[in-house]
């Protein structure tokens, strides 16, 4: 394949076989007409993004029934206050402009509804929630936001946010491009998404499914910035889904950021050895994982049906009859069935009534909110990855 970013030719490093849409949670009659992906992983060894080939339409996952809402995690609510707290000391003058593209059902924006705001989601599911919070919401992509027929939006926003959404968006360079024109002189574009180092660091395959089109190093996203005269100018890691990366973005300067200069070299991911390496890894760890669960002998359970765990549960050719069911807190997930692999997903009101003793921890990355959440009853914790929590 040629990179979305610069068109060199790109070499594929892992190969997770046929996925269907890792949101896409399906009734029983639904059961034949499921669409599949080829979920390849891509290096470009010119600009060194990691990206997938194929990947849905926008609308066929972003839509009415897109079912993840970040406000079903406790400490995702935190984190996001957090986040609003930081941007008001720091980031936003008084009266200043805020965006949010891809803002969910504005577990974020609500802390800014007062003042000059915008929320970008393709997804009226989401929109619903966030409306009814009374946060303006415009219902399309933010890469077709037509900046250009208007004054009204050029050099006015002091502050972007994206998190876990940036890495969704086929049209990197339409997004970049929208942030150029309308971020302001001193203004800053804050975006987080899991760090790829993070990702191969914990063998923590599971985060690529087909909702992300890109994984982004440092190296990679200064690469694609500075060809729209952005670049990085700080960064922190976070916690967050796993192992996550903030990075504050803002016009070119002049002078060098040694800070950034040198994390790219100690990151390390400018070769395709290392990625290479990585896919063998996960290869051996995948069929690992199954024969450790079919080893076991007892009945098994899930805990989290997370977009991740799609990607798991097909890669590993694990169904009903290896796992029987997946406990889920979310309403519009309950009484379907997983992607592909079609294993009953039951809302996690049951889950204490259930003796299993052995329970697959998909949404790993929330692991110190469910231990403590759950800590009243020993269980045999299983990680579908390889990383520690
Ligand atoms: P994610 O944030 O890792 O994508 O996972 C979100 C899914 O996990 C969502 O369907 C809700 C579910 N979930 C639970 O069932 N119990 C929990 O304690 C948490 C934090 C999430």
């Amino acid at each position: 394949m040629k990179c979305r970013i610069c068109e060199t030719e790109c070499k594929m490093f892992l190969d997770l076989g046929r996925q269907p849409i890792a949101n896409n949670f399906l009734t029983e009659d639904q059961f034949g007409s499921e669409a599949f992906y080829h979920l390849g992983v891509y290096f470009c060894p010119a600009c060194m993004t990691v990206q997938h080939r194929d990947c849905p339409v926008c609308s066929d996952v972003f839509n009415s029934t897109y079912p993840f809402f970040t406000g079903t995690s406790q400490a995702m609510i935190k984190h996001f206050a957090e986040l609003a707290e930081l941007i008001k000391e720091k980031y936003l003058p008084a009266h200043g402009q805020i965006m949010e593209i891809g803002s969910n059902d504005g577990t974020f924006l609500e802390h800014f509804k007062d003042g000059d705001h915008m929320g970008f989601d393709p997804s009226e599911s989401v929109n619903r929630i966030a409306r009814a919070k009374g946060i303006y919401v415009y219902s399309k992509p933010f890469e077709g936001f037509p900046v250009e027929n208007s004054k009204r939006w050029q050099g006015t926003t002091d502050v972007f946010v994206s998190a876990n959404t940036f890495a969704h968006i086929p049209d990197r360079h339409g997004v970049i491009r929208n942030i150029k024109r309308m971020m302001s002189v001193k203004g800053i574009w804050i975006n987080e998404e899991p760090y790829l180092r993070s990702i191969v660091d914990k063998l923590a395959y599971d985060q690529f499914y087909n909702e992300h089109v890109f994984y982004t190093s440092i190296v990679s996203m200064q690469n694609v910035l500075r060809m729209h005269d952005l670049e990085i100018i700080d960064f922190d890691l976070l916690p967050t889904h796993g192992g996550s990366i903030r990075y504050f973005i803002g016009h070119k300067r002049a002078e060098r950021n040694e800070k950034i200069d040198d994390a790219i070299k100690r990151e390390g991911l400018n070769s395709f050895e290392v990625f290479d390496r990585f896919g063998k890894d996960v290869e051996s760890h995948a069929k690992r994982f199954r024969q450790q669960l079919i080893d076991l002998k007892r009945p098994i359970v899930g805990y989290g049906a997370a977009a991740k765990s799609t990607t798991v549960l097909n890669y590993c050719d694990i169904g009903p009859d290896i796992i029987s069911r997946i406990y889920d807190t979310t309403p519009e997930k309950q009484g379907k069935f997983s992607p592909g692999k079609h294993i009953p997903v039951v809302a996690y009101s049951q889950f204490a009534k259930d003796d299993t003793q052995d329970v697959v921890l998909f949404v790993w990355n929330h692991g110190k909110e469910i231990y403590d959440k759950e800590r009243n009853r020993a269980r045999n914790w299983i990680l579908p990855v390889g990383g520690a929590i």
